[in-house]
């Protein structure tokens, strides 16, 4: 499945070169924007997955789409031996190789240059795969699904934490108001990259969430997926098994 809506409407290369370079574009300033665009009810969100994670006891974790490393950090309470931080990003990557330095945490975290539609990793090699407003970025959806299926170990779990668009009053009407005005408008006075933030709001309208996002993820050999919607339904963590 190939999503058409690309950050750079008038360019003519494909999804995957211009979601890079976009991300290289906003690098510097992505954690900051993050923040304001989520009202910083995203740690929240991200700290469910963590305690989801937690009952696992995992060993390894791959955090793919990892930008600047926000996921793996917080990982880090899972008390995993490993977790790497995977991005097609290099100028994300720099970001959360920075912030790993500064905590020195580079025994267990490490961060990768790679695709998440191809994965450089053996099968059945991580008990946890995590992506958190990652997988909408993918060129082709269900490639990189199945290639967190096959680096999952026999007992592995996929987290995924990314947006949905709320079915109810008022979540409804104020999810619109925030991704069709607010998002592109801090977009032009924040960021260099303008069309960036028309993209991250765009995509999101046309991304499947939900029971939609489920059927995909069963489809491509996922088990027992579960749909938690978060603040009526802004975000969603699924959590499915191999
Ligand atoms: C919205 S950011 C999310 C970053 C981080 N996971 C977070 O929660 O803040 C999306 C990230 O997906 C990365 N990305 C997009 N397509 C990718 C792919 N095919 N393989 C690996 N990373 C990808 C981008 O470079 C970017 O860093």
């Amino acid at each position: 499945m190939s999503n058409t809506i690309k950050p750079y409407q008038d360019q003519t290369s494909d999804k995957k070169t211009q979601v890079t370079e976009m991300f290289d574009n906003i690098s510097g300033n992505y954690d900051r924007l993050n923040r304001v665009i989520t009202f910083g009810m995203d740690i929240g969100w991200r700290k469910k997955m963590v305690e989801i994670i937690k009952k696992k006891s995992p060993k390894s974790i791959l955090d793919i789409a990892t930008g600047t490393g926000d996921m793996p950090i917080l990982l880090k309470d899972t008390n995993a031996e490993k977790i790497i931080g995977l991005d097609i990003s290099s100028g994300m990557l720099s970001v959360a190789k920075e912030k790993i330095k500064k905590l020195q945490l580079q025994d267990i975290i490490a961060f990768e240059l790679g695709d998440a539609e191809s994965l450089p990793y053996p099968n059945d090699t991580f008990d946890v795969v995590t992506v958190s407003y990652g997988i909408r970025n993918f060129q082709d959806l269900e490639k990189g699904l199945s290639e967190i299926l096959r680096v999952l170990s026999a007992d592995g779990i996929l987290v995924i934490l990314e947006t949905s668009v709320p079915d109810h009053f008022p979540m409804k009407q104020g999810y619109w108001l925030h991704t069709k005005l607010l998002l592109p408008l801090i977009g032009k006075i924040f960021s260099k990259d303008k069309q960036a933030y028309t993209y991250l709001s765009d995509s999101a309208h046309v991304f499947p969430y939900g029971e939609k996002l489920k059927s995909i993820l069963i489809k491509v050999g996922f088990k027992n997926v579960d749909l938690k919607p978060q603040l009526g339904g802004v975000s969603t963590i699924y959590v499915a098994d191999k």
